[in-house]
């Protein structure tokens, strides 16, 4: 029901790693999608704080990403650019190679916050990317002024290329 995902909200803080939140959202399966979307919360937090720090000076269209690993910990990332244009960073892939890093490969959700009327979904290259780290997981689009738009990777990239296609035994 409806105050499952409020109760574990309640009960994982949001500043400082818990073991216990992979449990946790477990033990509501049915809502896993809501829940793990409220842990990283309806207008994301640590996605808009982070988009502070991005560095777009060419676009000047900021971008924050927060991803909630299994364990609890969540990696934040913002977009890089450079004058190079095509060697932009977007923020979704900061935050990817954030986790990675510190050894969290299982995603639960992605929040993503731009500016703007409509909420920017991740750009191709990143659907890519995200759909490296399977399971499908829930990914909330907000602006700055409150919209939302939520989705999955699944949703957002179907069919997707993954280590499957490479198997093929040709040699050329
Ligand atoms: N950008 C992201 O960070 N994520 C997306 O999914 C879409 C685009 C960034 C890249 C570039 O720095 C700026 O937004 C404009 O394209």
């Amino acid at each position: 029901d409806r105050d499952a995902g409020v109760r574990v909200r309640r009960r994982v803080d949001d500043d400082e790693p818990d073991a216990r939140a992979a449990g946790l959202l477990d033990a509501v399966d049915e809502r896993a999608f809501v829940v793990r979307l409220e842990r990283l919360d309806l207008r994301p937090r640590r996605a808009t704080e982070v988009r502070e720090k991005a560095y777009a000076p060419y676009s000047r269209y900021h971008v924050g990403a927060a991803l909630l690993a299994e364990d609890g910990r969540i990696f934040v990332g913002a977009n890089v650019e450079n004058a190079s244009y095509g060697l932009c960073q977007c923020a979704e892939r900061s935050a990817i190679g954030s986790a990675v890093a510190a050894g969290a490969r299982r995603i639960l959700a992605l929040a993503v916050v731009t500016q703007g009327e409509e909420p920017g979904t991740p750009c191709g290259m990143c659907r890519q990317v995200l759909s490296e780290f399977p399971p499908s997981f829930p990914i909330r689009c907000a602006t700055t002024s409150g919209a939302v738009l939520d989705t999955d990777v699944a949703s957002l990239l179907p069919h997707a290329f993954g280590p499957g296609h490479l198997g093929g035994s040709e040699s050329t």
